[in-house]
């Protein structure tokens, strides 16, 4: 089984519509012979639309990095996973550290959201991770394992193949303080072993698993060289064309 590659990036809530479009157009000409990486990039929910019609027909793809799971109504600041189909998205990120932290978004609406992401044919990129005092306590691997079986909850075997997972320790991200390539394999392994025990050792070898924390250009390398590291969110290294550029050719 051989997992593709996914390189994301996560802007968060930064650059303007001029520069959104500037770095995409960057990203777009630098890119264009990238073939055997899967690409993509998550702007602020309002830039989503512009981004994907400047990207259609590339070899980038179009993601959100929050939306709401029910499908229409009266929700006052929410956008539906049909209104991102609607305009050219293809991946959702969910249960963003930041999301769940500053937001308090439990396991509970990312399961609700992941449910809802794959009802509508779009890619939900799930974010797990400790924080510092909790990796300190030795219990990182019981916080990712909370949080995964949360989040994936009543999530079908055929649907669980298609969902990617992000694995971000919070300690590593917007840090520098980036984790190790043996931490991350350490987890990424300890997650694959969780979709197993869950499902089957055929849809963990399916599931793509992120790194997230604090990658760079620099430090790209070693770390998706693991073997069970499939890709990066990148925050930060994403906001520019070349240290992106750099994490796509380094993988
Ligand atoms: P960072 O962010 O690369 O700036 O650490 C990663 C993320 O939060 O997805």
């Amino acid at each position: 089984m051989t997992r593709r590659i996914l390189i994301a990036g996560n802007w968060k809530m930064n650059l303007n519509l001029a520069s959104a479009l500037e770095l995409v157009a960057g990203l777009q000409k630098e890119a264009a012979g990238v073939s055997s990486v899967d690409i993509a990039v998550c702007p602020p929910s309002l830039y989503v639309q512009p981004v994907a019609a400047a990207l259609k027909g590339s070899n980038i793809g179009v993601g959100a990095q929050n939306a709401y799971f029910e499908k229409d109504g009266a929700y006052t600041g929410e956008l539906s996973m049909a209104m991102l189909c609607d305009v050219g998205c293809q991946y959702v990120i969910l249960g963003h550290s930041e999301r769940r932290n500053i937001m308090g978004e439990s396991s509970e609406m990312v399961n609700l959201k992941t449910h809802a992401v794959l009802a509508a044919g779009l890619i939900p990129i799930v974010c797990v991770g400790e924080l510092l005092k909790e990796r300190e306590a030795g219990q990182t691997e019981n916080v990712v394992r909370r949080q995964f079986d949360g989040s994936f909850s009543g999530i079908s075997a055929d649907d669980m193949k298609k969902c990617v997972i992000a694995y971000e320790p919070v300690w590593a991200i917007g840090t520098g303080r980036v984790a190790t390539p043996d931490q991350a394999e350490e987890v990424h392994l300890a997650i694959r072993k969780m979709i197993e025990k869950n499902y089957s050792k055929e849809v963990a070898e399916a599931v793509r698993i992120q790194y997230g924390g604090s990658v760079n250009d620099k430090n790209a390398q070693e770390i998706l060289a693991k073997p069970n590291v499939d890709g990066a969110l990148v925050g930060g290294a994403s906001l520019k064309v070349e240290p992106f550029m750099g994490i796509i050719r380094s993988a």
